[in-house]
């Protein structure tokens, strides 16, 4: 099909309006020099939305607001599902040589905990070649608390990961010891993932450009490394801006993003800290902005290919002297003593509510920092607000202090016991800390006081799935889809940080396809 065939069908303008449809749905980006692409892409698609005509199709499609099974569809048949395991090695020797060890080292001693994300995870090569890597490098590796998320907008790659199962095509350029170590011969050239590693992923649907994260609610925040690599190559440059910035949030102060060698970019990177590794420049996110220091690289000492330990990563600024003027002394006869009155208890609650506001913006704006430092000052000052600890024990959970997270919805239990969301929230962290069965007795309390709350059914159904219990697990999920069926598809769920229905369906959906014993 050559160009002039294409616009003998289908009008440039419209082709241009569903350029953009999908750039805004999808973020994928098909300038008109890719329009072909576009155009074999939707007209694989057409049957399925019951479409013979390529135009009234198209017209049809831009007439309404995608649906999530519309967008499902369009990702079927537009994204790229090129991957393979250990790709792009030399970001994976960075992580196994330096950054890892490092990470691993801090985190022994007390939390043993580190959570990966693989954003655009196609069908789950890179996030098992983590969840490998993560098993070389720890060897107690039972007793910690590893999460590795891997997410992707496109149902049929995901399915493909959950099943785990792989051709010869995925191991390419891979060291002889992979299939032989962490993968079952199937025979006729199918190798599956053996359990213990599979067990180790926790695949999801997410749309990078419309969902929310990072979010407590979707296991999107406090992450330790974010891969999203040959993702953003594909979106424009205002959807890649938006969704680096979201992963900026989702990062702990120092964690890494990690894209591939071809999508580098001083430019979109600038809120990250470059760091050139041997064939690789990952970002990290550092926490220069809050101390005002200045940045620089961190780099390597070129000869030896090891991290330059003793290279600085900051300087400090040069504080520029400030000139006072002399102060004037008082006049005694102008001061009067003046004992304010204390605020009416409508002043205080209005000061609160703004003060309040004001942690919600920094929240959404993954300034977790400022949110704690806003509400500690606010709620040792004032009668216990839970709204504002509970927002307390969300912003210490995103930055993953999560003994002071659970202490704070501790106190927002003890203020309010019969509060359902709490509970959940209580699971949540009672999860992130590795501490299934008091996250499943929180959730049970959550639901014996609101059996209409569907989140609490859904991560039921998660930690019973992840422990093997599938006949349970799949007993919550039928329970959430249930209640789902009340909502329509773009009602907000309560307490959700704004997941839809239609997107718990979807993901429900996706999660219960895993329902094949390993
Ligand atoms: C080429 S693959 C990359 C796989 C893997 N990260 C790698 O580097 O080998 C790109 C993946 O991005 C996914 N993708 C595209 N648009 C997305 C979006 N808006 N949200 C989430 N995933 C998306 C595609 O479905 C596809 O699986």
């Amino acid at each position: 099909m050559s160009n002039a065939q294409i616009n003998k069908r289908i009008p440039n303008e419209l082709l241009s309006r569903l350029s953009d449809f999908v750039n805004l749905n999808m973020g994928l980006y098909f300038p008109k020099d890719r329009w072909l692409d576009l155009l074999r892409g939707i007209r694989s698609a057409m049957p399925e939305f019951g479409f013979e005509d390529m135009e009234e199709g198209v017209r049809w499609l831009l007439s309404n607001p995608l649906k999530q099974s519309q967008i499902e569809v369009l990702a079927c048949h537009l994204t790229v599902g090129e991957t393979y395991f250990f790709r792009e090695p030399k970001s994976f020797e960075a992580l196994e040589k330096h950054i890892l060890p490092k990470l691993i080292r801090a985190r022994w001693q007390n939390q043993k905990r580190i959570r990966i994300w693989s954003a655009g995870c196609c069908t789950g090569e890179e996030a098992y070649s983590l969840a490998i890597l993560l098993n070389r490098l720890i060897h107690d590796i039972q007793n910690w608390n590893i999460t590795i998320l891997a997410t992707d907008i496109n149902p049929i790659f995901i399915k493909k990961a959950q099943e785990g199962v792989y051709r010869e095509w995925s191991f390419r350029g891979t060291p002889y010891w992979l299939k032989e170590q962490y993968f079952q011969d199937r025979g006729n050239g199918f190798y599956k993932i053996l359990p213990q590693y599979k067990r180790m992923v926790k695949f999801q649907y997410l749309n990078l450009v419309e969902d929310t994260f990072p979010s407590i609610y979707n296991d999107t925040n406090a992450m330790d490394l974010i891969f999203c690599r040959n993702v953003l190559m594909y979106f424009s440059t205002k959807q890649v801006e938006k969704v680096i910035s979201r992963f900026h949030q989702a990062l702990l102060d120092d964690g890494w993003l990690i894209t591939a060698s071809s999508e580098t970019s001083h430019i979109f990177y600038s809120q990250y800290i470059t760091v050139n590794f041997p064939g690789a420049i990952l970002y990290k996110k550092g926490a220069f902005e809050s101390h005002g220091y200045t940045r620089i690289e961190e780099g390597f000492s070129t000869g030896s290919g090891h991290m330059d330990e003793n290279v600085s990563l900051y300087e400090f600024p040069m504080k520029s002297p400030v000139k006072m003027a002399p102060e004037e002394p008082p006049n005694q006869e102008e001061i009067v003593e003046e004992t304010p009155a204390p605020p009416s208890p409508e002043t205080i609650e209005a000061n609160f509510e703004k003060i309040f506001q004001e942690a919600l913006q920094l929240y959404a704006q993954g300034h977790y920092e400022n949110v704690i430092d806003l509400l500690l000052d606010s709620v040792t000052q004032q009668e216990v607000h839970t709204k504002a600890i509970t927002l307390l024990a969300k912003a210490y959970a995103n930055r993953g202090e999560l003994s002071n997270a659970l202490s704070w919805c501790e106190k927002a239990l003890n203020a309010d016991k019969l509060n359902p969301s709490f509970h959940h929230l209580h699971a949540i962290i009672l999860q992130e800390q590795g501490e299934p069965d008091k996250a499943i007795t929180a959730l049970k309390r959550a639901l014996y006081l609101n059996p209409n709350f569907v989140l609490p059914y859904f991560m039921l159904g998660n930690i019973q799935r992840q422990q093997g219990k599938l006949a349970e697990a799949e007993k919550h999920f039928e329970n959430a889809l249930n209640i789902l069926s009340e909502y329509e598809q773009e009602d907000l769920l309560p307490e959700s940080d704004g997941i839809t229905a239609g997107r718990m369906r979807e993901l429900i959906r996706v999660t219960m396809n895993k329902e094949m014993p390993a």
